[in-house]
């Protein structure tokens, strides 16, 4: 039974956007797949499925790929301010955002004659503050930063799409990471290369340049049957109909399903001391004490054991001017070591430079291209016989 007093979304369906990182739609699709939503389009930068409010819960949750998670509130063509603010100022925001909530608008554009982001969100912020006092005599404030409510708009060819933002800060937030260290991957981006790899926790998978982590605490959470967003907050629980018995239960069937990963199964070496007390303390934090074992050591000293396995490496990409020079030799040995120590092995490689990547002088049997934020990358595949 849902405890909504404003229903303003009807319960039974939504029409939900999951935004994905370039590269990664795919792997968001049959993630909303293995959660039992059926109804889903993917396209570029994202998913469009519809489910309902236990499926956007569970989306959030279990989503590891996806960065957020949209609903959709209306969709109408807008070329001029007039017609967004009317558009806008039509939705009966009185009934999700009380005059002492606080908002924060986000805005996305592309292909439309409004070109201004700043002035679309503005005008947004407008309508739906006017309406509110319209109706309620008081407005609410905006809060930039933890407003209770995120609204997204989104002008794509003059079709304007307002959004509830359900997932409030970014999913790649998981909330283990307390630090970031110098060239941290996205957790989102982390989780989609082991994806990618097909690695599904029956063989070891080593990061011999691990970093902070991410790929060997991605890779646990997956074995572990982790939920993502365990340890973090959702926009939607601020919402006025927020289904706080509904989150509950989906929450504690969660936890049900938590596993201890074998020993052994995931390693990660760096040789940055540093580095890898992030490594420790992020394990730590996101529920996995003593499941990831993690060694000081350089590449030149990796030596897995075991006859097959999974070995991602993303080594530095040498963004600075000089430090290409350096790095060659270093993408010279990540060929040899992948050759020479992990045969029987699948090797991949996540590197934002093309030209450093010839050093490894292996031929990759796939290349996938992902971004890092803005850093076009590639995910290259080597069969190590
Ligand atoms: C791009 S970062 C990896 C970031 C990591 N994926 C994360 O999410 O934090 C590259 C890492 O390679 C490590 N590294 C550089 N040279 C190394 C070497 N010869 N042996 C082992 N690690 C090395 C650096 O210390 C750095 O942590």
């Amino acid at each position: 039974m849902s405890n909504a007093k404003h229903n303003v979304i009807p319960d039974a369906t939504l029409n939900c956007f999951a935004a994905v990182p370039r590269g990664a739609e795919e792997l968001a699709a049959a993630e909303l797949v293995a959660l039992g939503i059926s109804d889903i389009k993917p396209g570029k930068g994202g998913v469009a499925f519809r489910t309902d409010r236990a499926g956007l819960y569970r989306a959030n949750l279990w989503l590891r790929t996806a960065s957020r998670v949209l609903v959709q509130l209306a969709l109408f063509p807008c070329s001029s301010p007039t017609e967004l603010y009317a558009g806008v100022y039509a939705i009966a925001w009185q009934e999700l955002i009380t005059p002492d909530m606080t908002l924060a608008v986000d805005c996305s554009l592309r292909d439309s004659t409004l070109t201004h982001s700043g002035f679309v969100a503005l005008k947004t912020k407008d309508a739906i503050v006017d309406r509110i006092r319209e109706a309620c005599g008081q407005r609410p404030n905006v809060d930039t930063t933890v407003p209770d409510v995120r609204v997204n708009v989104h002008l794509h060819k003059n079709a304007c799409t307002i959004s509830l933002d359900s997932s409030g800060d970014s999913l790649d937030r998981r909330g283990y990471r307390l630090e970031r260290n110098e060239a941290p991957l996205r957790e989102t981006l982390a989780a989609a290369v082991v994806a990618l790899t097909g690695w599904d926790g029956s063989i070891p998978l080593a990061d011999p340049m691990c970093g902070s982590g991410t790929i060997p605490v991605e890779a646990a959470l997956m074995a572990a049957h982790i939920p993502p967003g365990l340890h973090r907050r959702f926009g939607f629980e601020r919402w006025l109909d927020f289904d706080s018995e509904l989150w509950g239960r989906i929450c504690a069937e969660a936890v049900e399903g938590i596993r201890r990963v074998p020993l052994g199964l995931i390693t990660g070496y760096d040789l940055d001391g540093k580095a890898l007390l992030l490594a420790r303390r992020n394990t730590v934090k996101a529920g996995l004490e003593g499941q990831i074992h993690f060694f000081h050591a350089a590449l030149q000293e990796f030596h897995p054991e075991g006859d097959k396995g999974v070995v991602i490496i993303n080594p530095p990409y040498g963004k600075r001017l000089g430090e290409e020079d350096d790095l060659r030799e270093l993408y010279c040995q990540i060929g040899d070591i992948m050759k020479k120590r992990c045969r029987g092995w699948t090797g991949y490689v996540l590197t934002g430079n093309l030209e450093l990547a010839k050093y490894i002088g292996l031929k990759a049997s796939r290349r996938i291209v992902l971004f890092n934020g803005a850093i076009e990358c590639r995910l290259l595949k080597y069969e190590l016989y």
